[in-house]
């Protein structure tokens, strides 16, 4: 798809932040999500509405938020991981790298695969270690020179290989919850994504295997651009480099809750010295 198609596309709006959200939020690196005017619909139903966001390479995202307000949806638009429900609809736009995520061209398949996803449950297939991190390179008919390499690499860059080499061929569910999560990890490093995005990673994780990914995440932010969803405030105010808090909006004499993007800052900024008073409710605990 050309630039002009881009700047033509049907659901453009004019770039007017919308007033809700604070604008001290300049990104540093490389845009490598530019989210305008962003509406998510199941069905009728609007789940959330007018996200504008820049999300930066190489950083730390994360989004936190009461639970319903809109975290897991949204997340989910990041990677087309939403077009799997029927009846969604996503209204406005997301250009990864510049170009529209939900163009006519885009491959939604190929998106998935470089925008890469771990979920709030370890979801290892009933495999083996082993066959857990080469699935997706084999599915994918990627030509690798070592299948064995590949799959070490991926082990070691999700911190998992120490662990688990001596027992490789063993089920996945021989694993720990922590050691379950890494190597969800692993295979979504193993066909080389350029963002991870994680929903509530370590939610079913004790403070231990907690702490192990939270410093896992801090590594693979060298070579990997990170946005998470976390119920745990704390968590975000350890890893992340920028915050995005969310709310629920309550309509139509409380009909309808629709999630909105309260304020959007460097993470020390939104838990010092947020702009909107719903954020510092939020973080000092007096809502959520
Ligand atoms: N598959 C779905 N179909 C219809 N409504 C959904 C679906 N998933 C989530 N929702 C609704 O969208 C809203 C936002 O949910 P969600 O994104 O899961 O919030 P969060 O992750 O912040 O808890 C909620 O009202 C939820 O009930
Ligand atoms: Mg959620």
């Amino acid at each position: 798809m050309s630039e002009r198609d881009i700047e033509a596309g049907p659901t453009r709006r004019p770039e007017v932040p919308p007033p809700h959200v604070a604008t001290d939020a300049e990104v540093p690196t490389e845009t490598i999500f530019r989210i305008r005017d962003l509406d998510f619909f199941y069905g009728s139903y609007r789940a959330i509405r007018d996200v504008h966001m820049d999300v930066a390479g190489n950083q730390i995202t994360a989004m936190i938020g009461p639970s319903g307000c809109g975290k897991s949806t949204f997340i989910r638009c990041l990677n087309r991981m939403n077009d799997l429900i029927p009846g969604t609809r996503v209204d406005g736009s997301i250009d990864y790298h510049g170009q529209d995520l939900y163009g006519p061209d885009v491959d939604a398949i190929e998106v998935r695969r470089r925008i890469g996803m771990v979920f709030q449950k370890p979801n290892p297939f009933p495999k083996s270690i082993y066959d857990n991190v080469a699935f997706g390179p084999r599915v994918n008919g990627h030509k690798v020179a070592s299948m064995d390499d590949l799959v070490e690499e991926s082990l070691r860059k999700a911190a998992l290989w120490d662990e688990v080499k001596d027992k490789i061929k063993k089920s996945a569910f021989s694993l720990s919850g922590g050691q379950q999560q890494r190597l969800c990890i692993a295979r979504c490093i193993a066909v080389k994504p350029e963002v991870i995005l994680m929903d509530e990673p370590c939610s079913a994780l004790d403070p231990l295997a907690t702490n192990r990914i939270e410093e896992l995440m801090i590594e693979l932010k060298r070579d990997y651009t990170i946005v998470i969803v976390t119920h745990n405030m704390q968590q975000a105010a350890r890893v992340s480099d920028r915050t995005a808090f969310f709310t629920a909006e309550v309509s139509n004499e409380g009909r309808e809750r629709t999630g909105v993007l309260v304020e959007f800052d460097r993470t020390e900024k939104i838990f010092t010295a947020p702009t909107d008073r719903r954020t510092e409710d939020y973080i000092t605990g007096r809502f959520g």
